[in-house]
């Protein structure tokens, strides 16, 4: 069960610097758009925002959903747009996704399909959570067992666990119905590790930020269309979107912010009731 993981040395020995860009819903077709917003061009300009921190990341987390239509194409075009930010990326799917695919195409000298990734007193653990052909998610036996093998073997580091599935209701029925089946049994293998620090995902499209007994619970805004907060059933936010900027301490605190693209009109259709 045991991996070796990918170790990338940061920047500084006491900070740890990682964005998360995720839901990007990107289409094989460059004029693709959801809910009217054409994802390419959300996605390229929330990257490009992101390229403009004042401290790059030392690596970059894309937590599901990379593509609306698993086509290869998009796909493609997600290993190409990684490969010129020139930031380790790692990925893990989502609903919309297909893992084979993913496996095949984001997978390059930059573009890495690692699960496990050590930042100096960190490790990044990336979980599957989907399912073949359903929306909700569920993080399966040998997901569960990697996850809790990775943190025994691993219990002198800090841990941040990524998967793309709500792990607790973000108080959206709609999303929250479609959210983890089997929460319980993630939550309970953060509750018996010390060493877990944050657990971050994508999936609900609105920022969230708990803490709970000392672990941080994190979601984040999509590249693209945004789900309104607090939402009964389907419903678009009208915030921009956006990604979020991570540092991780050595001292285990995690410090974070979501930034959206604020200074660009984007054209969402609230007229539409799914997607
Ligand atoms: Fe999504």
């Amino acid at each position: 069960m045991s991996q070796l993981p990918y170790e990338i040395q940061p920047d500084r020995l006491d900070v740890v610097r990682l964005a998360q860009v995720t839901d990007s819903h990107i289409f094989g077709d460059p004029a693709g758009s959801l809910l009217g917003l054409n994802t390419r061009n959300s996605f390229s300009v929330v990257c490009e925002r992101l390229l403009k921190e004042e401290w790059r990341p030392d690596a970059l987390l894309t937590t599901g959903d990379l593509s609306q239509d698993a086509s290869p194409e998009s796909y493609q075009y997600l290993a190409d747009y990684f490969k010129s930010m020139s930031i380790p990326t790692f990925w893990l799917p989502g609903n919309h996704d297909n893992p084979e695919l993913m496996d095949l195409y984001l997978n390059n000298q930059i573009v890495l399909s690692d699960k496990l990734i050590l930042l100096g007193g960190w490790l990044v653990i990336m979980l599957d959570s989907s399912v073949k052909g359903k929306v909700h998610g569920e993080i399966s036996d040998s997901q569960l067992a990697f996850l809790e093998a990775s943190l025994k073997q691993y219990s002198d580091k800090h841990c941040l666990v990524c998967l793309h599935h709500q792990p607790i209701d973000v108080k959206s029925e709609w999303l929250d119905r479609i959210g983890l089946a089997n929460e319980v049994k993630l939550r309970n293998i953060v509750d018996s590790h010390v060493n877990v620090k944050g657990v971050l995902w994508g999936h609900v499209h609105q920022e969230f930020s708990r803490e709970i007994n000392g672990v941080r619970w994190l979601a984040s805004p999509s590249s693209c269309v945004q789900f309104k907060p607090g939402s009964k059933d389907f419903c678009a936010g009208v915030e921009s979107p956006g990604y979020r900027y991570l540092n991780l301490h050595a001292d285990g605190r995690i410090e974070t912010v979501v930034h959206r693209i604020d200074n660009i009109k984007f054209t969402v259709d609230y007229s539409i009731k799914g997607y």
